[in-house]
């Protein structure tokens, strides 16, 4: 930020490190299509990014597991066509990542290859994921980190369950926020931790934490776009504030028109030629 403005030049992961030295929030949001890539990014946040959580807000599955790369390679392409200052993040779908260091390479180089991204998102703080988030960065391809409930686990978690509510639970998620920023992460998403925790978290680290469902504590705050716009109104965890009432309106302008067409009333003379 200049003088309360939002800075006007693209965002890079330089400048991730660099808002939490200052003490600066940083706010993501997700996006999947050009259109609401080109609104949020006029709005003004930090960074996009194109969640595989695709999946369940928008092509409705019931988890994100069946999202594969040549969703989210659509997906992506199609909101950094939107936007212009942002940074935007591709998510790593499962499957894509967690085989090899080398198809790591290969999958994460074709995603920032294919869409114009600049960054990817990858699960996980474990040994391997550390040698594949280094891997990563030594290629050249900034990896943001996300721990805590980590969505592409959730069978072996058993649903969308707060981490770390435990001491060992704690302490190993601070252990791995340590491994990845060595690996040269350059954040890490901390998703359903108590606010305690991811307070420990982030003063363990200098790379910026960004929380969804982790308190005030984070250095940054995610949140999915169709929840945020109450577009998708059977969703409310705990966490969710929404700031608007979107799928309302959805039903009443679309039942409107409907309506208007069935009377006979559009269109009009002043909208036809
Ligand atoms: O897929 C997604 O949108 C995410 C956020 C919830 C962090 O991973």
């Amino acid at each position: 930020m200049d003088n309360g403005k939002p800075q006007q030049r693209p965002i890079t992961v330089r400048d991730f490190a660099e808002r939490k030295r200052k003490g600066e929030k940083l706010v993501i949001m997700t996006a999947y299509d050009a259109l609401f890539g080109r609104l949020v990014d006029e709005s003004g946040v930090d960074a996009i990014l194109v969640g595989d959580s695709v999946g369940t807000a928008i092509m409705g599955y019931p988890s994100t597991l069946p999202v594969t790369l040549d969703h989210m390679i659509y997906h992506a392409s199609a909101v950094r066509r939107g936007v212009k200052r942002a940074l935007v993040i591709i998510d790593m779908p499962f499957l894509s990542y967690q085989a090899s260091i080398e198809s790591a390479v290969l999958n994460c180089g074709r995603a920032i290859q294919e869409t114009g991204s600049a960054a990817v998102k990858v699960e996980g703080g474990s040994p391997e994921m550390l040698d594949t988030v280094h891997a990563l960065v030594r290629t050249g391809i900034p990896v943001m980190a996300h721990i805590g409930f980590t969505p592409q686990s959730v069978n072996t978690i058993g649903g969308a369950r707060v981490q770390g509510r435990e001491a060992e639970g704690a302490e190993r998620l601070i252990a791995e926020a340590k491994g990845l920023e060595q690996a040269g992460a350059f954040g890490i998403v901390l998703e359903l931790v108590p606010t305690g925790v991811s307070e420990r978290i982030t003063a363990a680290v200098e790379i910026p934490t960004i929380g969804i469902g982790a308190g005030a504590r984070c250095d940054g705050q995610v949140l999915v776009l169709p929840d945020v716009l109450g577009l998708n109104d059977t969703f409310q965890p705990k966490f969710l504030k929404r700031y608007a009432e979107m799928a309302e309106e959805v039903r009443s302008a679309v039942g409107a028109w409907a309506r208007d067409v069935r009377s006979g009333s559009y269109p009009d003379a002043e909208h036809s030629f």
